[in-house]
């Protein structure tokens, strides 16, 4: 592989930083100064050094982060017009990462970006039943029939009705968690019960919810013990 590759896939920093780190003399690669990011490496047969410590531990073949998507933003990997939510993750280390699913260009919240699709096969299969929660401003107030509507299953115009779901209103927003992952679900279920989404932002997935202390836009890696409770 590339080494600014590997050096990113180390947690080294942006693909510029990277750059600079080279230029300036402090990557070795078998006890000779890097001099151009492209080199190619093998990590299990070259000794790379950064600033004279060893890389081998930091190297890790997967990455896992937790994006806040904000709205405008769309859940691709590319977009000839639109900034996608790769275009926010700058970490080097961009080959094969994905979105875990998708949020609409309109909605916000938390999403995850991985280069591991096994993982994101298994949090999206609709066998796994992985639960999705959401925080959902709606138009017009939700009666308590309609949570026994949306928790039962509504008619959106496909060929079932959706799955049995939770649906609660706390501090007068609804929480709705689903474990579907149907096109535009809860906007559809909304309008299935005569209601309209005007604010839609993703809390939870499986057992990972979303850092408070994250800004819109902003992002980390998961933690071991976050990504423990996804696997
Ligand atoms: N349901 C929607 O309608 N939109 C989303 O982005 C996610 C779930």
């Amino acid at each position: 592989m590339r080494l600014d590759k590997f050096l990113g896939a180390c947690g080294l920093g942006t693909r510029k930083q990277i750059k600079e780190f080279i230029k300036n003399g402090m990557v070795s690669i078998d006890g000779e100064i890097a001099k151009k990011p492209e080199i190619s490496i093998d990590p299990a047969v070259n000794s790379i050094l950064f600033s004279g410590e060893s890389l081998t531990d930091d190297y890790k073949e997967f990455r896992y982060y937790l994006l806040y998507k904000p709205q405008g933003v769309v859940s691709a990997t590319r977009d000839n017009h639109d900034t996608t939510v790769l275009d926010l993750i700058d970490t080097g280390f961009d080959k094969n990462l994905a979105p875990v699913g998708r949020l609409d260009k309109d909605a916000e919240g938390l999403l995850i970006i991985t280069n591991d699709g096994k993982l994101s096969h298994r949090l999206l299969s609709p066998k796994k039943h992985v639960e999705k929660e959401y925080e959902v401003h709606t138009k017009k107030p939700v009666s308590e029939n309609d949570i026994k509507r949306l928790e039962e299953g509504v008619d959106i115009g496909d060929e079932e009705p959706t799955l049995p779901a939770r649906a609660f209103v706390k501090d007068e927003i609804l929480h709705l968690i689903i474990h579907e992952g149907r096109f535009h679900q809860v906007k559809r279920m909304l309008e299935a019960v005569d209601n309209e989404v005007v604010f839609l932002k993703r809390i939870r997935m499986g057992n990972l919810c979303l850092d408070p202390s994250l800004e819109p836009g902003e992002y980390r890696e998961l933690t071991d013990e976050e990504l423990d409770l996804l696997k």
